[in-house]
């Protein structure tokens, strides 16, 4: 079968960096870029060696790259360092010192907290240390399941101090999706709270952990956070509160000298990629590769109040709240609730309250806001914004338009950023001092990428032709192995293309003539409808084009006739009656956009689509739900079990 895809949808419309805003970034010109691309390209050596040396090393590597034995690439081999000494120690001995490191907002009002660079490094070295009286040492797994509050990134950063290996897991995650996660790390000690808030209710942490306790034999040591005051139950010798274990620590702790390619931590992707892969990062490539990443693609400047609002427990959590930004020496936002908590103008009332001047979402969140009603941030100052990024998933081009007019006031440019847990770091993204961005666009390869689109025997496709998105090249900040299973690495990204030694991305993507990459979502999503392979972010944003529709999902079912149909689920915008009419009326909208050929076969209507947690689409779900049959999928990782239950209920 071809792995061509048919790309349908023509987006013409530019937005050059705003003149005040390119006048002061930090690049600016189409040259520069183009001139520092190539060199990282043709002479990564020097490229990386140079960025690398911005940064605190104890021991200077002896090779930036050993590439010998691929796909397991080695970067600044020969390295030592310890990527909390470049998050925090280099920061001291500046005017950084008494700078705001975290700014930490609480869900409940008026809880708030602010960590200087010096009181964070004192409570990182004091709970490495208490870690280090439990006996956690290098090498050894360390489970994090924390809400959103400091601790989360005390307790990543204490684990990176000592040299064990954090393994973060949402905290919304069940006790059996825990189970799994901590048998698979073999994990010494877990970190996690009495409970935590998400919207005002309280969800028992602890007990959850209990739970995945019985069947996960090797966890010795629980240290639990008092956050919420629930009763928690009490395993003596085993539970110790964070308080307790605090107070005794010293302040001082000397860094664990950590090779360049020791591991610093493993994250689990799941949801819409079916069993969890524990995706491994080490030490030195990745703190060169989200450091410089934070740099450039969001125009870091000493003065920039940054707000990422994605969960720690997510990679963008890791790479641009935590590592990437304290790297950098910003100061970095950190939310614990939710966007709609109390009222939906929680976030604009944190951009005010901060002064926030970059703010990093995902689509899904925008989305989620255009539903909820201009009238929410129009009540708020937001003019201290000057840069606005997404990521997550294809943005929808309405949803980007409305971000860039109503959130952005025009004046922001949107940097729409494409990256994977797996690439650590962002690869494909404007840079937003000189690219002219187009919505939808991820546009151009980051420095170091070498991104292509080809198609199944591995011939890169001309300008408009979908295909599979490949890198040619490895980059610093990539996945090492997939934790334990080095086959199943290989398998999974490496044997498509194995003879080439490209990495497989698993996105469909398609390159305009300018050379702008735009992501047209999963692989295995694309639809097959009589010989024409449709991207469902197409479709998607067809149907999201309509003024009656705030968001879109669409994927294929059996169909008698032709083998496979289309089936649409939308949601409606505020105040529209959804109905046989509207069905017709979006029937009609998509065939004029596309064509007969995208025309869906069923459309229905649901007020929240059934999504991950990290705010993917799950499109499997509502696949079984079209076809009529029975839910297979495994759900424990959808966020909103009442979206699935609406959707059942119109059958
Ligand atoms: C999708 C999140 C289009 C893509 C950092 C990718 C995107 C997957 C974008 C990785 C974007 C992420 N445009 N699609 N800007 N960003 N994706 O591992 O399908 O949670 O492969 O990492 O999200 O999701 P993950």
């Amino acid at each position: 079968m071809s792995d061509a895809i048919d790309h349908v949808l023509a987006e013409t419309r530019f937005f050059s960096p705003p003149e005040e805003f390119a006048r002061q970034a930090r690049l600016c010109s189409d040259e520069e870029y183009r001139e520092l691309h190539r060199r990282s390209i043709e002479e990564p050596e020097e490229f990386w060696g140079g960025i690398a040396d911005e940064l605190v090393w104890y021991k200077r590597w002896t090779r930036v790259l050993n590439w010998d034995n691929p796909p397991f690439a080695r970067w600044f081999e020969g390295g030592k360092t310890n990527i909390t000494v470049n998050c925090l120690d280099r920061h001291l001995t500046t005017a950084r010192k008494n700078k705001a490191a975290i700014l930490w907002e609480g869900e409940p009002y008026q809880e708030r907290r602010t960590l200087t660079y010096l009181e964070l490094h004192r409570l990182v070295c004091r709970f490495a240390n208490a870690l280090k009286n439990l006996g956690v040492g290098k090498g050894d797994r360390v489970a994090i399941y924390l809400p959103m509050v400091p601790e989360l990134a005390i307790a990543m950063l204490a684990c990176a101090r000592i040299g064990a290996i954090h393994s973060v897991i949402f905290a919304g995650f069940s006790a059996p999706s825990l189970v799994d996660r901590l048998n698979d790390a073999k994990a010494k000690a877990v970190i996690t709270a009495d409970g935590g808030f998400r919207r005002g209710q309280v969800i028992p942490l602890k007990s959850v952990v209990d739970e995945a306790l019985l069947q996960s034999p090797t966890v010795r040591h629980v240290v639990v956070l008092r956050r919420t005051g629930t009763d928690v139950h009490w395993v003596h010798g085993r539970d110790h509160w964070w308080r307790d274990v605090m107070d005794p620590a010293s302040s001082v702790c000397e860094p664990e000298p950590m090779d360049s390619e020791d591991p610093l931590f493993i994250l689990y992707t799941s949801g819409s990629t079916g069993k969890p892969k524990g995706v491994l990062h080490t030490t030195g490539g990745y703190m060169v590769g989200t450091y410089l990443t934070t740099k450039y693609v969001f125009d870091l400047r000493e003065e920039d109040t940054y707000w990422c609002t994605a969960d720690i427990g997510w990679v963008t959590g890791h790479s641009y709240i935590v590592y990437g930004p304290l790297a950098n020496g910003a100061t970095t936002l950190l939310y614990e609730g939710a966007p709609n908590h109390p009222t939906p103008d929680r976030f604009w009332q944190i951009v005010e309250r901060y002064r926030v001047n970059i703010f990093y979402t995902a689509p899904t969140a925008i989305r989620a806001f255009m539903k909820w009603g201009d009238g929410w941030p129009r009540r708020y100052d937001l003019s201290s914004l000057r840069l606005l990024g997404t990521v997550g998933e294809p943005i929808n081009p309405e949803a980007w338009l409305w971000y860039h007019k109503t959130i952005g006031q025009e004046r922001c440019p949107i940097v729409d950023t494409w990256w994977q847990t797996e690439t650590g770091g962002i690869m494909i993204t404007p840079l937003p001092g000189l690219t002219k961005t187009k919505p939808g666009s991820a546009t151009i390869p980051f420095f170091g990428v070498d991104a292509a689109v080809v198609d199944e025997h591995g011939h890169e496709l001309p300008p408009g032709k979908g295909g599979l998105l490949v890198i040619r090249r490895p980059w610093p900040s990539m996945v090492r192995t997939l934790w334990g299973d080095d086959d199943r690495f290989v398998e999974y990204y490496w044997s498509r293309f194995r003879q080439q030694g490209w990495y497989l991305t698993g996105d469909g993507a398609v390159r305009d003539e300018k050379g702008y990459f735009t992501i047209l979502g999963r692989i295995d999503d694309v639809i097959n409808v009589s010989g024409h392979r449709l991207s469902t972010m197409e479709l998607e944003s067809a149907l999201a084009s309509h003024p009656s529709v705030v968001e879109a999902a669409v994927v294929g079912f059996d169909h008698e006739i032709k083998g496979l149909g289309i089936a649409a689920f939308v949601t409606p915008a505020g105040g529209v009656l959804p109905g046989i009419q509207l069905a017709g009326e979006l029937s009609e909208h998509v065939k004029k956009t596309i064509g007969a050929i995208a025309r869906p076969d069923q459309v229905r209507f649901t007020d929240s689509l059934p999504k991950t947690r990290s705010g993917k689409i799950m499109r499997r779900l509502l696949r079984d739900i079209a076809s009529g049959r029975e839910i297979k999928s495994d759900t424990s990782t959808l966020e909103d079990y009442s979206a699935l239950a609406k959707l059942y209920d119109e059958e």
